[in-house]
């Protein structure tokens, strides 16, 4: 790990962004591909924003924001990619957009470099495929959680064919960002959503048997599990249409005790997303 130098992140979105901070702030040189450098810089500009929040917070100082963001590059042909040590792909949540990322670092990238993709929802065995035989032992999962500059978690995923050392090298390259990372097979939902879906589909449930509000909910879930967020305040943040989808995703893996409510799907018919639309199972100004 200590020959890690430069890391290559593709995708300056809600995820690839933070990704690359969480990177730069531990002193790693960053270079961040998107499809356009405008989306690039707006990518890098949100990440001003939340530095100015550290700051503002006496979390991080105006020198460590002119450090870190000078240390994060900026690209759309992935140049700077070829002396990567290892590259996270934050793209679209899309099989298609992914593969074609993959299959293009693949003739960039230099051998050595680890391959890991943050995908929620697609199986690491079957992105793999994406590269050369020669690569497909430095392929895995390092799945962030929202948001990526604050949560400490993330799931490593190894695929069928990913070497051990590929694993350690991903975990230890987590440990030097100051996460904690923690193994976890490549099955539909990981670990972490699996867990979280049970618990969504229970609360929805609570709701259609009439046994309490989403409000009272929330609160059983804040101040009697010491949840930092009520099931519902979450569902709304995350959107309730990707909610719906990952849920269809467990149901085919797992079968009945995933199945997606009827109260969440006529929330989505309705168009009632969450945050972003307003309104989802709590109303927000918008
Ligand atoms: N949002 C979450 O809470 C969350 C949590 C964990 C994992 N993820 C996963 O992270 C990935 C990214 O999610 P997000 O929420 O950041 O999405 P997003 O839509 O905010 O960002 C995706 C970015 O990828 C860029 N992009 C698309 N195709 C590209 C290409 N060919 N090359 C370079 N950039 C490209 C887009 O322009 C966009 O800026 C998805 O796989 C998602 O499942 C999301």
């Amino acid at each position: 790990m200590s020959d890690v130098r430069k890391v290559g992140v593709v995708g300056a979105g809600m995820m690839g962004a933070e990704i690359a901070l969480c990177f730069a702030a531990s002193g790693f040189d960053v270079v961040i591909h998107e499809t356009s450098l405008d989306l690039a810089k707006k990518g890098k500009e949100r990440l001003g924003g939340i530095l100015d929040k550290s700051i503002q917070k006496g979390k991080a100082t105006p020198e460590e924001k002119t450090r870190f963001l000078e240390s994060i590059a900026l690209t759309d042909d992935f140049e700077g990619f070829e002396d990567a040590d290892v590259v996270v792909e934050a793209v679209f949540e899309d099989f298609g957009t992914k593969k074609e990322v993959f299959s293009r670092l693949d003739t960039i990238c230099k051998p050595q470099c680890i391959f890991a993709t943050n995908t929620s929802s697609l199986p690491i065995t079957l992105l793999a495929t994406a590269v050369g035989p020669d690569r497909t032992g430095k392929f895995l999962g390092a799945h962030f959680f929202s948001p990526a500059f604050v949560m400490k978690l993330v799931e490593v995923i190894p695929a069928l064919d990913t070497d051990e050392d590929s694993v350690a090298f991903m975990m230890d390259c987590c440990r030097k960002i100051n996460k904690i990372p923690v193994r976890v097979k490549d099955v539909a939902g990981f670990a972490v959503n699996r867990l979280l879906h049970a618990m969504w589909v229970e609360a929805c449930r609570l709701l259609e048997e009439g046994v309490a509000t989403p409000e009272d909910i929330d609160n059983a879930c804040r101040y009697g599990l010491g949840h930092p967020i009520g099931p519902f305040a979450l569902m709304d943040l995350t959107s309730n249409d990707l909610n719906l989808r990952v849920q269809q995703i467990l149901f085919d893996a797992y079968g009945e005790r995933f199945r997606p409510r009827p109260v969440l799907k006529q929330l989505v018919d309705a168009n009632h997303l969450g945050r972003k639309t307003g309104r989802g199972w709590h109303r927000y100004n918008k």
